[in-house]
């Protein structure tokens, strides 16, 4: 029997690890002040709690997270970040046999999951400039969607996702990690669709990412079946109480989603003003195309500016987080700077 080396992958590693700049490369929340962060440890409680187990099942923020999104709180699965709940959707696809349609381009880690446990897949490509789903070339028995995508930064029209539900697949995740930003959501579809789950990510606009938290909202009966690939205990009291301090402090997430919107609008004309094509985005961050993507990468990063560059039919292009100012206005110069450099050395 081959052993567990047969199941080695490359292993994840952040780009742009040690070096020095501004991480515009991971979308994080840069709007959140400090005085976010110093409240919600001010309020995660008695720190010898930590010695026991507590509720497996998390009921408690699972209650205070049904409130915020008005469901019902068994329509709720907790996970250390979207991340864990993919690994749980793609170990459900391994055990119940499935096919699963990944629509490209799309966020890297449903082809990480799937791939690592030999769940067959495809990727079928994204119509129209990667706007439009392929639905006539979606196969298989699950289908996992983003939306607003990353990296696109589009989201999906209502009627399409629900053309999609109605086919009959055995799932259909909707990946809403930047659904805070887009100001729109499938959240009441759940109601109505029995094989729709929806993912959201308290790592972006609640600015949690080393938190880890993430939910799955569906239809009681497929949350009880992730539950089951769900480890217990599998989300830490800490990042729990966090969460529960986050929904108190919400106004100031929701400051930030402000600021970002409108920094978004700006960050999108000054692409265009460079002389790169940005895609229009819903999310806190912009995909641009320029034939000098790579140089760019590199020559930004040099000014301490560190974007996300990508490879294959993505390779001219890259994903910018939104940030505040300075830094979006110290961007847009350096962006500017940079491509007369670069065309100045091609023109020899
Ligand atoms: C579309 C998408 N889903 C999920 C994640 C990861 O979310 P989490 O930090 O909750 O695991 C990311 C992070 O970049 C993402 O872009």
């Amino acid at each position: 029997m081959p052993g567990l080396d047969s199941l080695a992958r490359k292993p994840f590693r952040e780009p742009w690890s040690g070096a020095e700049g501004y991480r515009l490369f991971y979308n994080e929340n840069l709007f959140l002040p400090r005085e976010y962060y110093v409240e919600l440890y001010r309020r995660l409680g008695d720190p010898e709690d930590t010695r026991f187990y507590s509720d497996p099942r998390n009921m408690e923020a699972r209650m205070l997270l049904a409130k915020h999104l008005r469901i019902d709180p068994e329509m709720i699965l907790l996970a250390p970040g979207v991340d864990a709940l993919l690994s749980i959707i793609a170990d459900a696809a391994k055990v119940l046999g499935w096919r699963v349609s990944v629509p490209w381009p799309t966020y890297g880690m449903y082809r990480e999951k799937l791939a690592a446990r030999r769940v067959p897949f495809e990727e079928p490509i994204l119509e129209d400039s990667w706007r439009r789903l392929p639905l006539d070339r979606i196969r298989g028995d699950a289908v996992i969607i983003c939306s607003p995508n990353n990296p696109t930064g589009h989201t999906y029209p209502r009627d399409t996702v629900e053309e999609l539900l109605d086919r009959g697949y055995s799932l259909v995740v909707v990946d809403e990690t930047y659904a805070d930003y887009a100001g729109e959501s499938l959240l009441d579809l759940v109601y109505k669709y029995d094989n729709l789950v929806l993912l959201r990510s308290f790592s972006k606009a609640w600015g949690l990412a080393g938190a880890r938290i993430g939910a799955a909202i569906g239809q009681e009966k497929a949350i009880a079946g992730l539950e089951a690939l769900s480890d217990p205990y599998g989300l830490p009291l800490q990042s729990r109480r966090l969460l529960a301090a986050a929904l108190e402090l919400k106004h100031y997430v929701e400051k930030s989603i402000r600021e970002t919107v409108e920094a978004r609008e700006r960050l999108y004309r000054g692409l265009e003003e460079a002389g790169v094509k940005p895609y229009p985005s819903k999310a806190n961050f912009i995909l641009f195309e320029s034939t000098w993507a790579g140089d760019l990468l590199e020559r930004l990063a040099s000014r301490g500016f560190l974007l996300r560059g990508f490879e294959g039919p993505l390779g001219a292009h890259l994903r910018v987080t939104v940030p505040p100012s300075p830094i979006l206005e110290g961007f847009l110069e350096a962006l500017k700077e940079t491509l007369e450099e670069v065309e100045e050395y091609y023109r020899w």
